[in-house]
């Protein structure tokens, strides 16, 4: 079996040294946070090993006890400092740092978002009061969950959104606090050393002088009965029920892992009586191997059952990086990330190109069906790396505007799980940060109706339009419970009411009244309208807008597509001849496709 660094890709033998050095770091401070990462699959396991010796290193920073809090700032900004300005040239002499700036190059990590999460441990506990755990749980939300938010977006890079936030905020934030409750126990000792335990005042007044007797390191009956109090809420906590439902197996086998390992801390914790005021209480080796060899097989077999649909970009490939944050509102768009062939978009002749495509993205239920999963696992799994792809495709090639079908007025006669997990994907799609960062330049447009829509992704949908509105790339236009014919309608009532007030005259309607009522006027007319999936048909899409769209069917399904079938489609557009009623115009005006090109681009 070849090595994890191997697997990954990891050639360059200073990179390799780099990341072993991570690995062994966690490994040594760690041991179980370590041996969660191991259920990654290998793929993945280094990039989890530098960003928590990362976090790890800027802790330290922050964290050293003999300093004042200023001090710790200074070093946590040198040691951020010094990343960004290493990132540009892509390595740096520190071996954590290299093995980082690696990891955010293959899977496009986002610089201002690990800065957030970087600057969120210099939040200074020493002489802080909490009245009561919900205070105290929004403070720790923000300290000391960055490590594992940023591995949910490794995840997310590789094609496996885990959207535990989106989906089950509440029992989500419930099972943080558990966890981080379960850390707080298990090192009790260290952070009574430091001065910095902090517990809401609302708990602390139920077992009075409990306080005192922990800071004189007295094992008190009030201070065991605190201990029993905590443990018990730490262990209500941790069991969230439905909190693994509908998660890719991979994550949601590491989830039930991580609440066992948690639960086995909280058994030494009861275990370890007056030992636990000065050192931590840590499970043995033979409890954690009893939770994790188990662990190792479902995850290894949940992986294989589902692989990861994205692969990391190559180790020379140079992205674009991220512009540092304060940079973010003035910067240029930049290029999209290269088709890991390498493929290029093809040169279409000034004129050719299509200024609109839009898109039936269909063949996810059936794509699904061929690998004997339910349907929805097709809108998940394939889908949004199809649906990314694409949308890259069409920044590379230039196009300025792009429409997908992702929701039809129709597509309500499908079952409630299917539908459910359909918005879902959007919801997740549209936090997804090559969506939110504007690397790409790209303005976001929603058409549709809100009827029936769930709240939370009308919002999503409106936000994204609001916060795209005054870019200047690709328009993508995101149709979600849309329908030509409902389009139509609206319009049509419009006009109705405008010719009731006197407003417009019904003898003197011209077309452009009409589309003056579409959702979006100023979208250009359809040029290319492109189905996927086999079907021949154009199911209520863009009725109005694509009257003269030339057609292009293909049968692949989408999970299936890439960018090379945009521009596929593209470059067959390019040779049609469009006449829009006229009579045909000499021959050497259409010239025929390019075929060669073509069969080359696949
Ligand atoms: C297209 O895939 C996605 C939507 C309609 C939302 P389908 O789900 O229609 O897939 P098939 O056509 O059943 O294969
Ligand atoms: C069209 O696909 C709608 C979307 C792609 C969103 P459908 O799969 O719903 O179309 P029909 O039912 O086959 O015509
Ligand atoms: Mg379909």
């Amino acid at each position: 079996m070849p090595s994890t660094l191997t697997q990954a890709a990891i050639d360059d033998p200073a990179l390799r040294a780099a990341y072993t050095h991570c690995r062994r770091t966690a490994r040594r401070e760690d041991p179980v946070e370590y041996s969660i990462m191991q259920l990654m699959p290998p793929v993945l396991r280094p990039a989890c090993w530098a960003m928590w010796a990362a976090f790890n290193a800027a802790d330290d920073a922050a964290d050293t006890e003999a300093e004042t809090h200023a001090a710790r700032a200074a070093r946590l900004k040198a040691w951020t400092d010094a990343l960004e300005s290493e990132l540009p040239a892509g390595h740096s002499n520190d071996p954590i740092r290299s093995a980082l700036i690696d990891t955010m190059r293959r899977w496009r990590l986002d610089l201002a978002d690990l800065q957030l999460s970087f600057t969120t441990l210099d939040g200074d506990a020493r002489g802080r009061r909490l009245q009561t755990w919900d205070q105290w749980s929004t403070w720790v939300g923000d300290l000391n969950l960055s490590w594992a938010a940023q591995t949910m977006t490794l995840l997310a890079r590789a094609g496996v959104p885990v959207p535990l936030w989106l989906r089950r905020k509440d029992a989500y934030q419930r099972y943080l606090d558990g966890l981080y409750l379960t850390d707080t126990l298990t090192d009790l000792a260290h952070d009574l050393a430091r001065d910095d335990l902090i517990l809401p005042a609302e708990v602390l007044d139920q077992f009075p002088a409990a306080a005192d007797h922990l800071q004189e390191r007295h094992w008190s009956p009030a201070v065991q009965d605190l201990i029993s109090h905590l443990t018990a809420q730490a262990r209500r906590w941790l069991d969230q029920p439905g909190l693994t439902g509908a998660l890719h197996p991979g994550p949601a086998e590491m989830l039930r892992t991580a609440t066992r390992l948690f639960h086995a801390r909280l058994d030494a914790v009861q275990a370890a009586g007056p030992a636990l005021l000065s050192r931590p209480a840590v499970p043995t080796p033979l409890v954690r191997s009893r939770i994790l060899a188990p662990a190792r097989i479902r995850a290894a077999f949940a992986w294989r059952l589902a692989p990861l649909p994205a692969a990391p970009l190559t180790p020379n490939y140079a992205p674009a990086l991220p512009a540092p944050r304060h940079h973010r509102s003035s910067h240029t768009p930049q290029p999209a990330p290269a088709h890991p062939s390498g493929a290029r978009p093809p040169a279409i002749a000034a004129g050719r190109m299509p200024r609109h495509v839009a898109v039936i993205m269909d063949g996810n239920g059936r794509w699904a069906t061929q690998r004997g999963l339910p349907r929805h696992e097709g809108h998940r799994i394939g889908a949004d790396a199809a649906t990314r792809e694409v949308i890259y495709g069409a920044a590379e090639i230039g196009l300025s505007h792009l429409s997908l079908y992702a929701f039809s007025t129709e597509n309500w006669k499908r079952d409630t799980q299917e539908i459910t997990c359909l918005f879902e994907n959007l919801s997740e799609q549209l936090r997804d940060d090559f969506v939110t960062s504007d690397s790409l330049g790209m303005r976001i447009r929603w058409a549709g109706r809100t009827d029936g829509l769930p709240e939370d992704l009308v919002e999503d949908l409106l936000q994204a339009e609001q916060a795209t509105r005054h870019r200047t790339g690709l328009t993508l236009t995101l149709c979600v419970n849309y329908g030509g014919r409902a389009e139509l309608t609206q319009a049509a009532a419009h006009l109705a009411r405008a010719a009731t007030t006197g407003a417009l005259n019904p003898d003197h309607m011209t077309e452009a009244d009409l589309a003056r009522h579409l959702l979006w006027p100023d979208t250009p007319d359809v040029d290319l309208l492109w189905r996927t999936g086999g079907e021949r048909r154009i199911s209520n899409f863009l009725l109005w807008q694509a009257a003269y769209a030339e057609i292009h069917f293909t049968d692949t399904y989408w999970p299936d597509v890439d960018r090379r079938d945009l521009w596929q489609a593209i470059t067959e557009y390019s040779t049609r001849q469009r006449r829009h009623g006229a009579a045909p115009t000499p021959a050497h005006d259409h010239p025929r496709p390019n075929m060669h090109r073509i069969q080359a681009m696949r």
